[in-house]
């Protein structure tokens, strides 16, 4: 049953939220632990969509998954028996083909379905196979399937042309049971990275270096058992930094490394919001209308692509014009359209987006093009006047915990209803008046 959320806007967040497990660095921690034979036990997960469908994934090739709790996750792959990962799963969630590097790396042998293109714009990968070809993998393309074989991998140099997270963690994944050493040059340097280092280091791995320019990996002959903590999500915290600040409210956001939310912390204070970091919070608030700046999305410690539609939307809102400037993903501004339905003024000339501040959004039926966009899209519904709805959530439960729930604890007007469902919507609109 199709789900959507219905809001009503105009309340200012108020009070506390605790930000979970970073989803990336867990999709990525996740496919490393399978590469032990011994057992490795995993926490602060999130209880997100693409968490849970890769855990399937891991589940379906012979592995033992044992989910202690609703964050925690038990994984033993000595029973592996197949190296084959089928469409199921990459189409569900991309991130399935980082256990293309860990089953290339554990068994010399791999074959991951294809990923298709996406909502945000055409995602090649041919930087994780020319990593795997370094190393000595033989990949063959045929049938939707990459088919990744190999006698031996040997370490070797590898320079990448772009800088790619998938193929920085992919290539990490195979280098640390490699024969010898692989040094990664201009990989991402994203949290997540270090993240899986780290991880991958704590089960016996040997690599230095992750999150400068160069990655150092000694390779080692096995990997063992592990008890690890994921870091905190830094686009789930930089988005609620966002929903305090637009709705002219103040959040304490709880459980962030605030030194990950820089970029976010930095454009957020230009235009005259206030934040204040502690040691593992960051307290954000507005009393006024905001005003314009600039954005360019980078790798980190750029301003994140992920966080782009949630400060394009708080822009749209703020006085004066903005400029936006996209330069990860070709088609992340599928959202424009929806925001213009509440109101918002904005021209998108290729991989800029123009934005003239407007002082009133007002409530409209939109919906979600994509995950972060769809973050946005709720952002702008908790700011504009009157009722909104928000269908297509299931792109958002990909990423986000309880994202209705979190906004609830603050204050924000919003449930989450089945689509159609006149009953229920009507019984919110009396309650919330
Ligand atoms: C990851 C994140 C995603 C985030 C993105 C950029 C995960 C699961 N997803 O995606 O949320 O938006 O980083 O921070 O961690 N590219 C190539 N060849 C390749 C690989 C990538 O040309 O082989 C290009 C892509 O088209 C894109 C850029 O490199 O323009 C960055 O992509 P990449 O960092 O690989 O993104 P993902 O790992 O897919």
């Amino acid at each position: 049953m199709e789900q959507q959320y219905i809001i009503k806007g105009g309340r200012p967040l108020a009070g506390e939220v605790t930000i979970g497990g970073a989803k990336n660095a867990a999709l990525g921690i996740l496919a490393a632990a399978i590469m032990s034979d011994e057992t490795v036990t995993i926490d602060n997960l999130p209880d997100v969509r693409d968490i849970n469908v890769l855990l399937n994934a891991i589940e379906d090739i012979g592995a033992i998954v044992d989910r202690v709790d609703r964050h925690t996750v038990r994984i033993n792959g000595s029973t592996i028996s197949s190296l084959v990962i089928n469409s199921e799963f990459i189409n569900k969630i991309r991130a399935s083909y980082y256990l293309l590097g860990a089953l290339l790396g554990k068994y010399k042998d791999a074959q991951v379905a294809l990923p298709g293109g996406c909502d945000i714009g055409s995602r090649p990968i041919d930087q994780h196979i020319k990593g795997f070809e370094a190393l000595g993998a033989k990949i063959v393309i045929e049938h939707g399937m990459i088919k990744a074989s190999a006698q031996s991998l040997v370490g070797r140099h590898i320079y990448l042309d772009v800088v790619s997270v998938g193929a920085t963690i992919n290539i990490m994944l195979a280098a640390v049971l490699a024969e010898g050493k692989t040094i990664i040059e201009n990989p991402a340097k994203e949290p997540h990275i270090v993240d899986v280092a780290n991880f991958l280091n704590s089960m016996g791995a040997n690599i230095k270096g992750a999150g400068t320019d160069v990655i150092r990996i000694v390779g080692v002959e096995k990997l063992s058992a592990s008890e690890y903590s994921v870091i905190p999500d830094q686009i789930e915290a930089g988005t609620f930094m966002i929903a305090a600040a637009a709705t002219k409210g103040d959040v304490l956001i709880k459980n962030v490394i605030p030194k990950h939310l820089e970029a976010i912390s930095a454009k957020l204070i230009e235009i005259g919001a206030e934040v204040y970091e502690f040691d593992e919070a960051v307290r954000v608030s507005a009393n006024r209308r905001l005003g314009h700046t600039q954005i360019k999305t980078q790798p980190y410690p750029g301003f994140p692509t992920d966080m782009q539609p949630q400060m394009a939307t708080i822009l749209a809102m703020g006085q004066g014009t903005s400029i936006v400037t996209e330069n990860i993903f070709e088609n992340r501004y599928k959202y424009v359209d929806e925001l213009a339905r509440m109101g918002a003024s904005i021209k998108v000339e290729g991989n800029v987006a123009i934005i003239d501040g407007v002082s009133r959004f007002t409530g409209a039926a939109v919906s979600a093009p994509d995950l972060r966009a769809g973050a946005a899209l709720v952002t702008a519904a908790l700011v504009a006047e009157g009722f909104s709805t928000v269908d297509q959530i299931y792109y958002i439960e990909r990423g986000y915990e309880n994202f209705e729930g979190k906004l609830k604890a603050l204050g924000a007007d919003i449930e989450k209803v089945a689509v159609d469902d006149e009953k229920s919507m009507q019984k919110f609109k009396l309650r919330v008046g």
